[in-house]
């Protein structure tokens, strides 16, 4: 028996006991007469000791040569201790050891293993099974799977049943692109790794399973940030015979479940706000509505004066920051500068200091008058104390570019409190969204989600008004769900296609299956998938999902533990009947 207790065991209950614990070495402190050792494992920390009277010579002799992280299993007695540590669990009692048995060795690790350690990104990626004995990344493991069983047990209670679905598929489109498997036996001919598991969730409902999900990995060939991978877990959910507010209703449920028995928060407020009310409001389709700072419209107010630039402007939009009128000239440059950074694109700033005493001061003061400045605190809801910023140009640029702002400003403002939970559905996305290099109109969300009804006739008359019948769940400005009602029906999926830019052939090379299934009594069905990756951090009061990912890539898509994607050898290409061309 390697142990009786874990390291997080032991109380003053124990006194006198004799245990057998194993675990790594975090720390020896050697004082001649004694000698301390904090062994740890998953469940905590336990001091031993080593009495030079009481412990035989032999044993304290192999103590002296334990290093840190040496895997060791020891033998002794409860001791209730005389100076007690408040900090650990286990602070009352220590171990007298008796017996010691060197498990294994341990190089010196090449960072510290505590909270707050001394090593980079970097080095702790590499070791990453070294940064998983840390509490902070074995504490989000946890946390991850507390989530996901929860998940789990709500939705099987709900009566969904989990089946998996295949990873060698055919592309399904989301989006990115795909990551593609050569076939060796079937010659020049590549899988893809599914995207989601979106087209096969479907097929599930023609096959009459009505309430399916998947906790699910999914694979995305797309840029990298803070809240992507390129491998991510999907909670993925569908349903059969439900509409719209079916759906909503049973994952608003979910998401009020998890955050009552995770965070132990009641959401009474679950609002829905309209994607054209979003981009509005907030000028993002996720917004962030813990704090305010919503902004305001000054077309009316600001055009037709003397000023060119509103005048010339598609949109005039400001921006009500919260006692930031006090802001020196040093702070305004600053936040001017950062609005013209590349990232963010706008060509300057205007901004009205509502001053305490009821006047204000503005950098266009040669062409607004108090009454106009009073106009615009009206239209931004500013108080006096508070700082009007106003950007104007092309309206989706500008409020690209003012929404960067007000989530930038809520950060230095310390409003996005990551205890604070604020969910919000994003509902009516258009269906076609324009893209502004090729000039096509391509799937918002995906090409399996269906129009609102009566807005099929305005496809061709104008595509980009089209709504459809698809939602976005958002958590604190983060797009943490996402999913639609589906096209049921061969004919209008073949319309659907055919607005794509798909030819006939093409459509039915990519998705035969699926339209041929349509064909024998596909039910009315939709559904979502969550990221559990996102949802799991944003839970945890976090955004980077890396964090709460067990092995996670680079920003450049790699592992550098295991150093992937790695060349394959000549023999393995051909196998494969793959050549590479590489002008190295
Ligand atoms: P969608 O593409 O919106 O929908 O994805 C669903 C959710 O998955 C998460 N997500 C990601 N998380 C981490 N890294 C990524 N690269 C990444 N990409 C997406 C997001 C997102 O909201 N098949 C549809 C769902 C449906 O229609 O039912 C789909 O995949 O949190």
């Amino acid at each position: 028996m390697y142990r009786s207790h874990t390291c997080g065991d032991l109380r003053v209950a124990h006194n006198n006991q004799e245990v057998t614990l194993s675990g790594w070495v975090q720390g020896v402190r050697d004082k001649g007469f004694m000698i301390y050792i904090d062994l740890r494992d998953r469940y905590g920390i336990t001091q031993l000791y080593f009495d030079e009277e009481s412990t035989p010579k032999d044993i304290i002799e192999k103590a002296q040569k334990l290093g840190r992280e040496f895997v060791i299993q020891v033998k002794g007695t409860v001791v209730e201790r005389s100076s007690k540590n408040p900090k650990i669990p286990t602070g009352d009692i220590e171990v007298l050891v008796s017996e010691l048995n060197i498990l294994n060795n341990a190089m010196v690790p090449p960072f510290t293993i505590e909270d707050k350690t001394d090593g980079g990104e970097d080095i702790r990626m590499k070791y990453r099974y070294l940064d998983i004995r840390r509490n902070p990344v074995k504490n989000n493991l946890i946390f991850r799977h507390k989530v996901a069983m929860e998940v789990r047990k709500f939705l099987s209670d709900e009566g969904f049943i989990e089946v998996e679905t295949p990873y060698l598929i055919k592309s399904t489109p989301e989006g990115a692109r795909d990551f593609v498997v050569p076939s060796r036996m079937n010659e020049g001919q590549f899988y893809a790794l599914p995207q989601s598991p979106q087209t096969f969730k479907q097929l599930l409902m023609v096959g009459g399973m009505d309430k399916y999900f998947q906790i699910v990995k999914c694979f995305r060939d797309e840029d990298l940030r803070a809240d992507r991978q390129p491998e991510f877990t999907q909670i993925d959910c569908e349903m059969a015979f439900v509409d719209q507010e079916d759906i909503l209703n049973v994952f608003e449920h979910l998401t009020k479940h998890l955050l009552k028995e995770i965070k132990g928060v009641t959401i009474d407020n679950f609002p829905r706000m309209t994607y054209d009310d979003a981009m509005r409001k907030y000028g993002n389709d996720k917004p962030d509505i813990r704090f305010g700072m919503e902004f305001g419209e000054l077309n009316e107010v600001a055009q037709h004066k003397e000023f060119g630039v509103f005048n010339d402007a598609e949109l005039v939009v400001g921006i009500a920051v919260p006692s930031a009128a006090s802001y020196t000239r040093k702070e305004l440059d600053a936040l001017v500068n950062w609005v013209k950074r590349p990232q963010v694109g706008a060509k300057g700033m205007v901004y009205a200091k509502y001053n305490e005493d009821g006047t204000f001061k503005s950098t266009v003061d040669k062409f607004y008058d108090q009454d106009d400045l009073a106009n615009w605190a009206k239209a931004t809801g500013a108080k006096p104390g508070d700082l009007i910023c106003v950007l104007s140009g092309d309206a989706n640029k500008t409020r690209a570019q003012l929404s960067a702002l007000r989530m930038d400003l809520a950060e230095r403002l310390e409003l996005r409190n990551p205890n604070e939970f604020a969910p919000l559905w994003v509902i009516d996305f258009p269906l076609l969204e324009l893209d502004e290099e090729t000039g096509h109109y391509h799937a918002m969300h995906h090409p399996f989600t269906s129009p609102k009804p009566g807005q099929l006739e305005l496809l061709d008359s104008d595509p980009g008004a089209v709504k459809a019948n698809a939602y976005d769940l958002v958590l604190n400005g983060n797009e943490i769900g996402g999913g639609s009602i589906r096209i049921h029906n061969k004919d209008m999926q073949a319309t659907m296609f055919k607005h794509l830019g798909f030819t006939p052939e093409e459509a039915k090379a990519q998705f035969g299956f699926l339209m041929d299934a349509f064909q024998y009594g596909a039910p009315p069905h939709g559904g979502l998938a969550f990221g559990l990756d996102r949802l799991v951090s944003i839970l945890g009061g976090q955004e980077t999902i890396r964090d709460f990912i067990a092995f996670p890539k680079n920003n450049s898509g790699r592992d550098v533990m295991i150093d992937a994607p790695a060349f394959i050898d000549d023999d393995q290409l051909k196998e494969l009947s793959l050549k590479l061309d590489l002008k190295k």
